[in-house]
C-alpha cells in the first residue's frame, strides 16, 4: 500500500491537470482496501476513487480530500474447458483497460475487441459502461464485486443489477461503492460473431483479407487514433459530452434546417443526435477560448491547448453548452465526471 500526503495528481488525469490532493492511497488487495474503508477514512473526508484519470475534470485547483487508486491486477479465468465456447474472465480493477483487451484478443477470445484503445482502468468499464464501435461494456460483463463503503463488505453485483444504461450504471448514481473485480463473459473466435455494424466499420476492414480479432482491433485502433488525440501529446478527456437524446418532435424540427444531420434510432418516439455533429455547426470544432481547446478533428473532444485550469475547460464547456441549445434548442450534458 502506498500513502503520500500533498500528492500531485498531474499524472493521474489525462486533461494533464496541475494539482494536488490531500492525501493519495493506492492499495494492491481487497484486503487493503478492506483497512482503509474500516479505519472510517471515508466518512471523516471527502474522497475521491480514480481509475485512469480518463474521464475526469477536476474543477477546483486541489482536491482538499483523500484520492484512492486501486492496484489489484489480477487476470483469471474462471472456467477453461477446452470444448466451452463461453469463457468467464475475472479482471481486477486496476488493470488498465487496453491492457485486458489485448490479453483477451491474444488468447482468442471475442467481446471487447471493438472497445479497444478506450483509456482508462478495468474498474471504471462497469460505472461509466464504456461504449464504442457498437459495442458497450454491459454486453459483456456478466458480474461486479464491488466494496460497500458504510460497512467495507464486498457485494457481487449480477448484470442486471447494475442497471446499465448509456454510459451509466448503478455505480454512477450510487457513490457509495468501490469496484473490485470485474468478470467478464467471452466467447472462443471458433463460435464468436464479429460485431462490424457501426458506421464505418466495415468500411475500415474494406482491404483487410482476414478479419479476425486481431485484425478488428488493429482498424480500431487506427480508427480511433486517426480521430481522437494520442494522449501523450494532447491532454483530453475523451468525448466531453454524452450524444443527446431527443423526442421525436426536436429531431424532426431541426432536420428540417439540417437534413444533413447524423442521428441513431433509439426506440419509436427517441432519436439519439451526435453532439460532435451539433457543436461543429456551432462554429467551435478547433476554436480555442483562453488555453482550453475543441479538437480540430473530433468536436466532442476539449482538449487543454497547455497549462489551462480545470474552471477554464470547464467555462469552455459551458459556451458549448449554451451555443449548441440557442442554436438547436437542444441541452447537451457532460460525460465526463466532474469533481468539486
Ligand atoms: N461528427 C461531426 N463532427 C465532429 C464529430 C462527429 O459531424 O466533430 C459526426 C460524425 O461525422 C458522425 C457522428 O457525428 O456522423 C458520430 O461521430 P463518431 O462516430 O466519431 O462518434 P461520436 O458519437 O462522436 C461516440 C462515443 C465515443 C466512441 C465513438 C465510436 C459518446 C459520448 N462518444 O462518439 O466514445 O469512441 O462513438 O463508437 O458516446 C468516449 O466516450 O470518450 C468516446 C470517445
Amino acid at each position: 500500500m502506498r500513502e503520500e500526503d500533498s500528492f500531485s495528481l498531474l499524472h493521474y488525469n489525462t486533461f494533464g491537470l496541475d494539482m494536488r490532493c490531500r492525501t493519495f492511497m493506492e492499495y494492491d488487495t481487497v484486503e487493503e482496501l478492506e483497512k482503509i474503508v474500516s479505519s472510517g477514512l471515508l466518512s471523516r473526508s471527502k474522497w475521491l476513487h480514480i481509475g485512469g484519470g480518463s474521464n475526469l475534470l477536476f474543477l477546483n485547483d486541489d482536491f482538499e480530500g483523500v484520492v484512492l487508486h486501486s492496484k489489484i491486477k489480477r487476470i483469471e479465468i474462471l472456467e477453461d474447458e477446452e470444448q466451452k465456447d463461453d469463457v468467464l474472465v475475472r479482471v481486477g480493477a486496476g488493470v488498465v483497460w487496453d491492457d485486458f483487451v489485448e490479453w483477451c484478443v491474444e488468447r482468442g477470445l471475442g467481446g471487447v475487441e471493438n472497445l479497444s484503445l478506450i483509456p482508462g482502468e478495468v474498474g471504471a468499464s462497469p460505472v461509466q459502461n464504456i461504449g464504442a464501435y457498437g459495442t458497450e461494456a454491459k454486453d459483456v460483463i456478466c458480474r461486479v464485486e464491488a466494496m460497500d463503503v458504510n460497512n467495507a463488505l464486498v457485494r457481487v453485483f449480477t448484470n442486471e443489477e447494475c442497471q446499465f444504461a448509456y454510459r451509466n450504471s448503478f455505480f454512477k448514481k450510487n457513490g457509495n461503492y468501490i469496484v473490485t473485480y470485474v468478470t467478464f463473459l467471452l466467447k472462443r473466435e471458433s463460435a464468436y460473431h464479429y460485431n462490424l455494424e457501426y458506421g464505418n466499420m466495415r468500411k475500415a476492414l474494406e482491404g483487410v483479407k482476414d478479419i479476425n480479432l486481431k485484425s478488428i482491433r488493429k482498424s480500431i485502433v487506427a480508427i480511433r487514433s486517426a480521430k481522437l488525440p494520442d494522449p501523450k501529446e494532447i491532454c483530453s478527456a475523451g468525448s466531453f459530452f454524452k450524444n443527446p437524446v431527443v423526442p421525436l418532435a426536436v429531431y424532426e424540427r431541426v432536420l428540417k434546417d439540417y437534413p444533413q444531420m447524423p442521428s441513431y434510432e433509439i426506440s419509436a418516439a427517441e432519436r439519439k443526435i451526435p453532439a460532435g455533429w451539433l457543436i461543429e455547426q456551432c462554429g467551435w470544432k478547433g476554436k480555442h477560448l483562453g488555453r482550453a481547446g475543441v479538437y480540430e478533428k473530433q468536436a466532442l473532444v476539449l482538449v487543454n491547448i497547455g497549462g489551462a485550469s480545470g474552471k477554464e475547460i470547464w467555462n469552455l464547456a459551458e459556451e458549448i453548452v449554451k451555443s449548441v441549445k440557442e442554436k438547436f434548442g437542444i441541452e447537451i450534458s457532460p460525460e465526463v465526471c466532474l469533481v468539486k
